[in-house]
């Protein structure tokens, strides 16, 4: 049986921290979906639509990763599409907590769905999309931290 899985997120924008965790996903898994999450009382930096480009941009390179969005309760849509697996990564001992208890809550939402995490390398273990933005607001260099092609789109956005 093939194994979907749903890597679901903000994405904004996707940094190489996000795309390390892909990649390893996506050697473990048939298929990988990364979805970006439309939430409208977020004010994001970036529109869904744009983000999912950067999405596709930086992973057209593994052939088993699609991108897509979700809108609502994210256990929703990983039913709707069929698949099983929910991927998260790890970063530090201070995203557990978050990540576990929304692991659980999923659970609890659909027991038949399972979370999976993927630690992340530890070169990327302070990055966030969040200091991407803010550093790259203030002049500081992101490069290294984040794919060329989302480094333009910074540049962009903010200049
Ligand atoms: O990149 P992020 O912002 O850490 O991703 C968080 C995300 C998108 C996985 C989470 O906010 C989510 O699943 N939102 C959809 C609504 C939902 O299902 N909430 C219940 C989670 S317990």
């Amino acid at each position: 049986m093939k194994i979907k899985a749903v890597y679901p997120g903000s994405f904004d924008p996707i940094t190489n921290g996000h795309i390390y965790i892909a990649e390893r996903a996506a050697a473990i898994f048939d298929e990988v979906i990364v979805s970006v999450l439309v939430n409208e009382r977020k004010n994001a930096a970036f529109t869904v639509k744009e983000r999912c480009e950067m999405a596709k941009e930086s992973l057209n390179h593994i052939q088993n990763i699609s991108i897509d969005s979700f809108n609502g309760l994210l256990v929703d849509y990983v039913r709707h599409i069929g698949a099983s697996v929910i991927i998260r990564g790890l970063r530090a001992m201070s995203d557990f907590e978050y990540e576990f208890q929304m692991a659980l809550m999923n659970r609890r939402l659909a027991p038949e769905i399972e979370t999976f995490f993927i630690v992340t390398d530890p070169k990327y273990s302070y990055v966030s999309s969040s200091s991407v933005r803010e550093i790259f607001h203030f002049g500081g260099s992101v490069e290294g931290v984040v794919p060329d092609y989302v480094l333009e789109k910074l540049k962009a956005h903010y200049h």
